[in-house]
């Protein structure tokens, strides 16, 4: 198992799933990716997590995100499992749930924290670019759920940051003023963010959202 770092290429894997085998590069296509871990099926904060992961779909898809997520658990125990979700959480889960029964991937992806328990996952999520690069790494212990909306913040600012040379404020949200990269000169920044570069700093130079 070797550490996963940013900018890695995500580690390639064929599992079965909750949706049957499914191979990992093939289902993200070109787009982009979310991968994100459960410690087992028939847990509360899991049961939560995935309700929510799936009422955010829309949002994902807008994005041109695609979901996956991992339990270590077997494809018959998430099929009963996801009756539960789409029951307390009035949803349908949409995406698919590894059925990580043997710890491949996770192992692969580090999710196991011996520390904590050999035979559960902690709530690791990876966000994997379109070339396949990891983007985001985050890890939760077992006992916090995660925030969808950071999730989706993220995104934005990693969609907006690859296409533009600019970078993502603290809190920042879609449609807020963001920082000008480092690399570019303010007399440069002028002329590429036509709606104008106020220079807070010589190093902190704020411009409106390019795409708002
Ligand atoms: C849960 O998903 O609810 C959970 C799992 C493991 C430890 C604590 C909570």
């Amino acid at each position: 198992m070797a550490t996963i770092r940013l900018g890695d290429k995500a580690p390639d894997f064929t599992a079965d799933s909750s949706m049957g085998t499914i191979n990992l590069y093939d289902y993200l296509g070109d787009g982009w990716g979310i991968l994100f871990s459960h410690p087992a099926d028939f847990t509360p904060v899991c049961t939560t997590e995935l309700g929510t992961a799936a009422n955010f779909k829309d949002e994902f898809d807008k994005r041109n995100v695609k979901m996956m997520a991992l339990s270590v658990d077997g494809a018959a125990s998430h099929a009963e499992w996801i009756k539960d979700i789409n029951e307390v959480q009035n949803t349908t889960v949409n995406f698919p749930i590894i059925a990580d029964e043997d710890k491949k991937v996770s192992n692969l992806y580090d999710m196991i924290h011996p520390n904590a328990d050999n035979n559960l996952t902690v709530r690791s999520v990876f966000i994997i670019a379109p070339d396949k690069t990891v983007k985001l790494i985050l890890t939760y212990p077992a006992s916090t759920g995660r925030n969808f909306y950071e999730l989706l913040r993220v995104i934005d600012s990693l969609q907006l940051t690859a296409y533009h040379k600019v970078a993502t404020p603290a809190n920042w949200k879609q449609g807020d003023k963001v920082v000008v990269s480092p690399s570019i000169s303010t007399e440069d920044a002028k002329g590429i963010f036509t709606k104008g570069v106020e220079e807070v700093k010589p190093y902190l130079r704020m411009t409106p959202d390019p795409t708002a």
